[in-house]
């Protein structure tokens, strides 16, 4: 079974063919990634007008590359997936129109792959991890904790009442002068900062539901940046390294609570799963793997280059639905918020 897969939700034109030989083994033949961050970088964040734009410049050329890299020609694909959703719905459209366009020509389904379920996914393309899993899922757009139990089936167990953690990592960035996108920045600036010497806040820390709040620890280093202003690269660095700390505090306090939460469902997952953008960040994946260690989980993060926003999770996401026959015809539209609770079929 190979399926290609499209992600255009947000500032990535990707694409990407996967397969499923009926031995079981998974390969990624091909892995095409644009991304737009020069496009945007001087605005300090996506402008969903360019980013659209750019979708409907690089995306023949993307899909073409991606086939061409798999040495698969589009009749010879088994099902043709797109992310439809949560994006901005200017880039989605883009994505959804190409994925329906190659599937009326080669007669092949079309599955229309919402964008939180291929990060959720994910884990089991890279380790065919067995399902029930505790997800924690860190991006620019989303902070959510998931009891994932099936294809479709996603118990959301607590989420973000305000910034969703890699938008705080751009924001803190952004405001400490440091280039966009911001996660990569303040993780290389913490490298040589010290962790201690501020004591951030840890909102929402003991609380039994897993809720995330994020503004108050932002606001809190806005503070103390401009209380020592002028900065010296020493403070940024500072500054970055206590943030950081703090943000992974948070993570495996609200993790932890997730667990609990998922156990009261009577769901015993066997692993814990981080995916999404913030999932690259290596003082984040250490904690988690404390924790996971303290809790006797597997823990399972995707190699780097599947982190951020990808064709390979769109494609074996689109594979997954489509060998349980979730396939879509061409009415599916782009949507710009789509809940992964609202996926179970028949909801
Ligand atoms: O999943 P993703 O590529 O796009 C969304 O769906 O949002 O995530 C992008 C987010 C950005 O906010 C970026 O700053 C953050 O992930 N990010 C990081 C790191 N790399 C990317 N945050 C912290 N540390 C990193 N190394
Ligand atoms: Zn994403």
């Amino acid at each position: 079974m190979r399926v290609l897969g499209i992600e255009t939700t947000c500032d990535e034109t990707a694409a990407a063919v996967v397969e499923l030989a009926p031995s079981g083994e998974v390969k990624i033949l091909s892995n095409e990634v644009l991304s737009q961050i020069a496009a945007h970088a001087a605005y300090g964040g996506v402008v969903p007008e360019i980013a659209a734009r750019a979708h409907v410049d690089a995306i023949d050329r993307i899909v073409a590359r991606a086939l061409e890299g798999a040495g698969v020609k589009p009749a010879e694909l088994d099902g043709i997936a797109a992310a439809a959703g949560p994006g901005l719905v200017g880039g989605v459209m883009v994505g959804l129109t190409t994925a329906k366009a190659i599937a009326l020509v080669t007669g092949r389904p079309f599955i229309a792959v919402n964008h939180l379920e291929a990060h959720a996914l994910t884990a089991r393309l890279t380790d065919s991890l067995a399902f029930p899993y505790l997800l924690l899922l860190v991006s620019g757009g989303h902070t959510q904790l998931l009891a994932v139990r099936g294809v479709g089936d996603y118990l959301k167990l607590g989420g973000t009442i305000d910034d969703a953690v890699g938008e705080a990592f751009d924001k803190i960035a952004k405001m400490l002068g440091l280039p966009y996108p911001g996660g990569p920045s303040v993780e290389r600036e913490a490298e040589t900062g010290d962790p201690e010497r501020f004591d951030f806040p840890r909102p929402m820390s003991g609380r039994p539901t897993p809720d995330f709040s994020l503004s108050g620890l932002k606001t809190a280093v806005r503070l103390v940046a401009e209380r020592i202003a002028p900065l010296s690269d020493r403070d940024v660095a500072d500054l970055c390294a206590s943030f950081q700390a703090a943000i992974v505090d948070v993570l495996v306090d609200r993790t932890r609570a997730g667990l609990r939460v998922c156990r009261s469902f009577d769901v015993r997952p066997t692993a814990l799963v981080v995916a999404g953008g913030v999932s690259a960040n290596q003082a984040v994946r250490r904690g988690l793997a404390r924790l996971a260690t303290e809790a006797g989980l597997q823990m399972v993060a995707p190699p780097l280059s599947l982190c951020g926003d990808n064709g390979a999770m769109i494609a074996w996401a689109g594979l997954e639905r489509l060998r349980l026959g979730l396939v879509d015809d061409m009415s599916a539209v782009a949507r710009p918020r789509w809940p992964l609770d609202e996926l179970r079929p028949g909801a």
